[in-house]
């Protein structure tokens, strides 16, 4: 009796140890996995840039946005949250960074999408500086894993720039 008890906390423990390392083993090869994931912005219109009555300039696009994030998903991966954003320095500013959309994807099958969109948070510069305006698009993301620490990560993709004039269409 004394020594099947002393077994069975035996198993009981080394079964434990044995989780213990396969979790940790598990959350290393989370560490280990380098993911590689690709997107491509582009501007398809520019619907509307005006100077509003306060004097800040506002822009309103259409973009297409196709990314394949589907690295970031492990087997640990709860959800990703995605936002892209427009990052610009002004004489005043080295580093704008406007919020233009984000999203949340529960699911590797929806980490790879290309989508036409229009901007969903305003994107206003607090003053009269984006006629002519080079920017980056930068697609940053977060990952919320199931355990473990959060991470977070960003694509830059320069290159962009806004119209020189304004226009009302
Ligand atoms: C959006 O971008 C993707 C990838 O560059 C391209 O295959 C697709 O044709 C584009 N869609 C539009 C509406 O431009
Ligand atoms: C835009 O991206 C380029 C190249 O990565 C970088 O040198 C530049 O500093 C970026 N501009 C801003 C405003 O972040």
């Amino acid at each position: 009796m004394h020594s099947f008890s002393y077994r069975a906390n035996a198993l009981l423990t080394f079964s434990l140890t044995i989780l213990a390392l396969m979790c940790a083993m598990a959350s290393l090869t989370d560490n280990f996995n380098s993911p590689s994931p690709t997107a491509t912005v582009q501007i398809l219109n520019v619907n509307r840039f005006q100077k509003r009555s306060n004097g800040d300039d506002e822009v309103a696009i259409t973009l297409n946005v196709s990314a394949d994030l589907q690295s970031l998903f492990t087997w640990n991966t709860k959800q990703v949250f995605v936002f892209l954003a427009a990052e610009y320095s002004t004489p005043t500013n080295t580093l704008n960074q406007v919020s233009l959309w984000d999203r949340i994807i529960p699911t590797k099958e929806e980490a790879k999408f290309s989508v036409k969109l229009k901007n969903k948070y305003k994107f206003i510069d607090q003053g009269s500086n984006l006629r002519g305006r080079d920017f980056n698009m930068t697609l940053h993301w977060h990952v919320m894993p199931k355990t473990g620490k959060m991470f977070a990560d960003k694509l830059v993709l320069p290159g962009f720039r806004l119209p020189e004039s304004y226009s009302y269409r």
